[in-house]
């Protein structure tokens, strides 16, 4: 791992593909060192490779979100080698889909324990690091299916719905430390979570929206940028709805 000690560290989860990789990208293009998390390392080294190349910095972290204590010891493992976390954006997550009576526990646990446990996990672990420096931006993925339930996603709603209410949590606790804790919902973007929708429903869900198209990784990744960058200092306790104008519809 890099040893510069004057670059801003930011943990990216998820960010082998989709809308964590667009955010990595994007910070790594502002001047963070980009700390990549996902579970398997190929892809990882491929975008670390890929930052390099552009002139930024980044490292990788292969690990299991949903193992708590791995997840955690991994997350100390970094404070521990550049001596600062300023930025952690918990955006990994997974969907297991169906309606609430069929749904099993073992996809409900999965999902809340990916989705919701994780980053208050990470918060835990990174929250020491930011408090040393003084400084901290963190960031929790949601999506406008948290803010406004959505049928067939009873385990996936609550999980990023959880997240409102961590982010406000956190903000509250954290805030007299300089940290502040954002919460983004995506609403529809194209990604390998949205690929195998129908048409007919992607066509739907377009036709709501203010902006007439779905969204793209990079508009997610510009909202992150702004809410970590260094002069957001003002902005916590927030949920930014980053959906084309869908849920006024
Ligand atoms: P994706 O499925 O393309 O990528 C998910 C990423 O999370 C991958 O890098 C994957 O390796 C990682 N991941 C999943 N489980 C993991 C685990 N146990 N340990 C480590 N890494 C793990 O998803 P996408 O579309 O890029 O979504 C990113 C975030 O945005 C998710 O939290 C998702 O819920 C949220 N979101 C996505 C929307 C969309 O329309 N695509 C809409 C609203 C929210």
């Amino acid at each position: 791992m890099s040893t510069d000690t004057t670059r801003r560290i930011a943990i990216v989860t998820g960010a082998s593909r989709g809308i964590g990789k667009a955010i990595a990208l994007r910070l790594a293009k502002d001047g963070r060192h980009v700390v990549l998390v996902a579970r398997s390392e190929g892809p990882l080294n491929d975008l670390k490779a890929q930052i390099e190349a552009a002139g930024g910095a980044a490292s990788v972290l292969a690990c299991d979100i949903s193992d708590a204590a791995g997840f955690a010891k991994a997350i100390e493992g970094v404070a521990e080698k550049h001596g600062r976390i300023d930025v952690l954006v918990n955006n990994a997550g997974i969907t297991k889909d169906g309606l609430a009576l069929r749904m099993s526990d073992e996809d409900w646990d999965l999902v809340l324990d990916t989705n919701l446990k994780s980053a208050f996990v990470a918060i835990r672990a990174a929250a020491r690091a930011m408090m040393k420096g003084r400084f901290g931006r963190i960031v929790n993925i949601s999506s406008t299916s948290g803010v406004a339930g959505n049928a067939g996603q009873a385990n996936y709603a609550a999980a990023k719905s959880g997240l409102l209410g961590l982010t406000k949590t956190i903000a509250k606790e954290l805030g007299g430390k300089g940290i502040t804790c954002n919460a983004i919902a995506p609403g529809f973007i194209e990604t390998d979570m949205t690929a195998n929708l129908p048409a007919e429903v992607k066509e739907g869900v377009t036709k709501l929206m203010a902006i007439k198209r779905l969204g793209t990784p990079e508009d997610i990744a510009a909202a992150v940028a702004y809410v970590t960058s260094d002069e957001a200092g003002f902005l916590t306790g927030q949920t930014l709805v980053v959906d084309g104008g869908m849920l006024m519809a």
